[in-house]
C-alpha cells in the first residue's frame, strides 16, 4: 500500500506534506505533486498536513487514474522537501473539483 496524490493538489500544492515525509518521497510538478509508490512506507503522516485533503491512501483510489498518474510522475519530476508557498491562485483552485485534465507534466520552471 501507498499514499496518493489527488485531484485537490491540482493548481494548489500547499506543499505542507513534504515537511513530514520521513523518507521524502514526494516529487515537484508545474502544478501539483506527486508520491513515489516505491518510496513511500505507508505510514500516513502526510494525510491529515494537506490542507485539502488530497493525499489518499491507494485503497480508497484504486480505480482511478491518480495511481498510475503518481508513479509515472514521481519517476520524473524533481524531489520536493521543503515547503515552499502555495500557487497564486489556490484559494480559488482549492474549490474547483474534477481537475485531472489540468495536470500539467512538466516539471516546475
Ligand atoms: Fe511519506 Fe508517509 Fe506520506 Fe508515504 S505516507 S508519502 S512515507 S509521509
Ligand atoms: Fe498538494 Fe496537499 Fe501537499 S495540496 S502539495 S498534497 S499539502
Amino acid at each position: 500500500m501507498t499514499y496518493v496524490v489527488t485531484d485537490a493538489c491540482v493548481n494548489c500544492k500547499y506543499t505542507d506534506c513534504v515537511e513530514v515525509c520521513p523518507v521524502d518521497c514526494f516529487y515537484e510538478g508545474a502544478n501539483m505533486l506527486a508520491i513515489h509508490p516505491d518510496e513511500c512506507i505507508d505510514c500516513g503522516v502526510c494525510e491529515p498536513e494537506c490542507p485539502v485533503d488530497a493525499i489518499r491512501p491507494d485503497t480508497e483510489v484504486a480505480d482511478s487514474p491518480w495511481l498510475a498518474l503518481n508513479a509515472r510522475m514521481a519517476a520524473i519530476w524533481p524531489n520536493l522537501n521543503t515547503r515552499k508557498d502555495p500557487m497564486p491562485a489556490h484559494d480559488h483552485w482549492a474549490g474547483v473539483a474534477d481537475k485531472i485534465a489540468l495536470v500539467c507534466e512538466t516539471a516546475p520552471s
